[in-house]
């Protein structure tokens, strides 16, 4: 028995030897796989569920996350709003990677709770200055023409409890309004076409069917253009939370005119000036005067690994840094890190699909010296439009801003990996 795990061990030992003098060039790779001559009982004792047969085909009919997985969740934070009908959870960012979220774990923002629609009765309307008023079934919407688009949907308010400085001890919270989905839908054009816009058309107003019945007026320039009704994420129909049956997907835009359980599109010759685009959704700059429709979603990115809820644990050496990267005028371009607060930049490693207006994945990896460090990512995109500072921010917004904060991040490392959200002027 000794001997076989010795000549294991061994064989091992020898893999990784010939792997290295074979020129497998990913520096500390190998230095970060513990060294096996020692024996390593979860490889040499027989586990188990090695030993007994698991649960057959179909005892899971729809599948979920492993077990060892349960700590990955969306989550709230209870003192932010005063009833969980009209409030947020947010997506744990932390704990993904790639750019698409999983269904389960986008965050929610509802503000009347989540409508529970059986798809059969639910009915979508077009009217106002259209040619004909028009009432679509769920299996009316699906004889047009499907497309299928990757979108990040970010909400206004995302990071809005960092305008005045670090606040929230997690990207969970400081930047999970945020979710990456692929969509199925039908191009709002078509419908609107069906209709027959009249020539006085200029605004279109979307109105949900929860208990909120919220509603925002889109420019006819935007619904003419990418915006789409949806009624599938990531392959499978909508979410309940996220607006199952039908939801407007609005690229790029402020996530707040994304209207779920989609009901009515009334087409007008102006915007309607409802509460979601004056007494919220406006940005109040220095001179009191508040700044209405900022409608797209301004370049932006952020550090996910390591930071507050993912700390350093495996000591000095090779440590790999990764985030996400997204904005509303189209693709990322590049992504900087700097492990020095800003003095020294080095450009990151992106990976993965990069689709217009979707989440960007950026990885950088470097030798940790085991020294503190001041991690910040600032992101480019294809427009030529760079993620300002948070000061650079608020010298031209002021601080009485809530909304639209695309301010760079800082994450502070200590010697022990320990991270924590701070704030360097
Ligand atoms: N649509 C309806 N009908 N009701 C709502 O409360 N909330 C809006 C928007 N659309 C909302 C809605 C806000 S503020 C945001 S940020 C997004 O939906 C959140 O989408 P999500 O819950 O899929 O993350
Ligand atoms: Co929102």
């Amino acid at each position: 028995m000794t001997d076989r795990r010795d000549s294991r061990a061994l064989s091992r030992r020898h893999f990784l030897k010939s792997g290295l003098l074979g020129g497998v060039a990913i520096a500390g790779a190998a230095a970060s796989g513990r060294a096996a001559a020692a024996g390593e009982p979860l490889i040499t004792d027989v586990q188990e569920w090695n030993q007994f047969p698991g649960e057959g085909v179909g005892t899971r009919p729809y599948g979920q996350p492993s077990q060892f997985e349960q700590h990955v969740v969306r989550k709230t934070v209870p003192w932010l709003t005063a009833d969980a009908i009209s409030s947020v959870s947010f997506t744990p960012l932390h704990e993904l990677d790639g750019i698409i979220t999983p269904s389960g774990l986008c965050f929610e923002r509802h503000h009347g709770g989540i409508a529970e629609i059986n798809s059969a009765d639910h009915r979508l309307m077009i009217n106002g200055l259209v040619e004909k008023q028009l009432v679509f079934t769920m299996a009316d919407l699906k004889r047009f023409p499907r497309e299928n688009h990757v979108y990040f949907l970010e909400c206004a308010a995302n990071s809005g409890m960092e305008w005045r400085g670090a606040q929230l001890n997690g990207v969970q919270f400081t930047h999970g309004m945020l979710h990456c989905l692929m969509y199925t839908g039908v191009r709002l054009k078509h419908l609107l076409n069906e209709a027959g816009l009249r020539t006085a058309g200029k605004w279109i107003l979307a109105e949900g069917a929860d208990a909120s019945a919220m509603t925002r007026s889109i420019p006819i320039e935007k619904a003419l253009d990418d915006c789409i009704v949806a009624f599938a994420m990531n392959g499978e129909a909508l979410r309940p939370e996220q607006g199952y049956p039908l939801r407007l997907v609005v690229p790029g835009w402020e996530g707040n005119m994304w209207i779920k359980w989609l009901r009515r599109l009334e087409v007008g010759d102006q915007p309607w000036q409802q509460r979601e685009e004056t007494s919220k959704y406006t940005d109040l700059l220095p001179n009191g005067k508040a700044r209405r429709f900022t409608f797209a979603m301004d370049v932006k990115s952020v550090i996910t690994n390591p930071s507050p809820q993912s700390p350093i644990t495996h000591g000095k050496g090779h440590t790999v840094i990764t985030g996400l990267a997204w904005s509303g005028a189209g693709a990322i371009s590049r992504v900087d890190i700097s492990i020095d607060g800003g003095r020294n930049w080095k450009t990151a490693r992106l990976d993965g699909p990069s689709f217009s207006k979707a989440l960007h994945r950026f990885y950088h990896e470097f030798d940790w010296d085991g020294s503190e460090l001041f991690l910040q990512s600032r992101a480019m995109d294809d427009q030529g439009f760079i993620q300002p500072t948070k000061d650079d921010l608020r010298s031209v917004r002021g601080a009485n801003s809530i909304y639209h904060n695309n301010g760079i991040q800082t994450w502070h490392v200590g010697k022990d990996g320990v991270v924590e959200n701070v704030e360097i002027s």
